[in-house]
């Protein structure tokens, strides 16, 4: 599924229950990264002007999903908790070499985007599948048909300005990194970890 080399154990769906307000936290940041991230390309490459309508509405997708996230952490009762680190993300981000181009910077941040969100749909999809809370099933249903819109989305312009038969080989290269950190992953209440 989405490329991904190795699926999240489902038995992580066990694990996410016994936390829900864990989860929902991690959760609301996963998003308002997204939105930032789509924020930093506008600010990094505002020449790309397709890239640039799209991350507008992309920041305001992401910000609206923030927002359906932190409803759902007050109609339970609770309060937003500070920002959880994403240690999969920090990770996954040392795979490219620094430095480089603008356009090989470019290409690299779309891939490592479009990884970000192919996982996030992959843990979305195990939750609507897998959890029992049913309200909660539902809520992940929807969002991972988004996060795979923005999954191809991402790789479609890593593909547009960067070279294509280079964008596809770092694309291989990143989804084989992935898969080896994904093993030892799965184990705690955090969307990636
Ligand atoms: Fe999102
Ligand atoms: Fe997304």
């Amino acid at each position: 599924m989405l490329g991904l080399k190795l699926p999240t154990d489902p038995r992580w769906v066990n694990i996410v229950e016994k936390n829900i307000e864990e989860i929902l936290t991690d959760h609301a940041y996963c998003e308002q990264k997204a939105a930032s991230t789509a924020i930093s390309l506008i600010i990094g490459f505002p020449e790309k002007s397709e890239l640039v309508k799209e991350m507008t509405a992309l920041a305001r997708e992401e910000m609206g999903h923030f927002n359906m996230v932190h409803d759902k952490i007050l109609k339970r009762g609770w309060v937003l908790g500070r920002e959880r680190k994403d240690e999969y993300v920090i990770e996954l981000m040392k795979f490219f070499p620094k430095g480089g181009s603008r356009e090989t910077h470019l290409v690299h941040k779309l891939l490592y985007a479009a990884l970000i969100e192919a996982r996030s749909c992959e843990r979305f999809r195990l939750l609507s599948e897998e959890i029992q809370d049913k309200e909660l099933a539902d809520f992940y249903r929807n969002l991972m048909v988004s996060e795979a819109n923005h999954y191809t989305m991402f790789l479609a312009f890593a593909r547009k300005y960067g070279d294509k038969k280079e964008v596809d080989q770092k694309w291989q290269a990143l989804l084989e990194h992935e898969a080896e950190l994904m093993k030892n992953l799965g184990k705690k209440e955090t969307m990636h970890g």
